[in-house]
């Protein structure tokens, strides 16, 4: 969802509020989408790289979750939408983990919207912990070559 920072900039607003717009985005394009045919949306929310932004805007950006799930999570357990959440837990405070597994379980039945939010996701740092498992297994007799393509 890039774009949040400048679209704040350009109306002499903190970047937060653009990130806070953000959600009100996400909302509006959730709502519309099931009705133009998509079934699949998967969002940015937090990447491994944006570890690296100032404090505060970290902090802003990991509210983020709860903002739209206090207000949303109702809707979308209704509206058929399944949440998943993908990336990285470890890192992630313990009461976030907790939301978002929330969210998957209490939309887990739901076929109707596909919603993925990407969350503390990087793309090399996914290749990285499939390799580490992949690794893991093996080390642990885990792996069965006939199963392997
Ligand atoms: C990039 O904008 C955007 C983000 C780092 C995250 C945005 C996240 C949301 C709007 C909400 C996520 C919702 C949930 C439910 C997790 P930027 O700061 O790079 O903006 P710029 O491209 O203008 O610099």
């Amino acid at each position: 969802m890039d774009g949040n920072g400048r679209w704040a900039q350009k109306r002499g607003l903190p970047r937060t509020l653009g990130h806070r717009a953000g959600v009100e985005a996400l909302r509006r394009t959730v709502a519309a989408a099931p009705d133009l045919g998509v079934r699949w949306l998967t969002v940015y929310g937090f990447s491994t790289e944006n570890w690296s932004r100032p404090a505060a805007e970290v902090r802003e950006l990991m509210a983020l979750p709860k903002r739209y799930f206090d207000s949303d999570l109702k809707r979308l357990e209704r509206e058929g939408v399944r949440v998943r959440a993908v990336g990285r837990r470890e890192g992630l405070a313990p009461d976030l983990v907790a939301l978002l597994n929330e969210a998957e379980q209490r939309t887990a039945h739901n076929d109707r919207f596909f919603l993925q939010i990407a969350f503390n996701y990087g793309g090399q740092a996914d290749i990285a912990d499939a390799a580490r498992r992949l690794a893991e297994a093996a080390a642990a007799g885990r792996l069965d070559p006939a199963t392997i393509t």
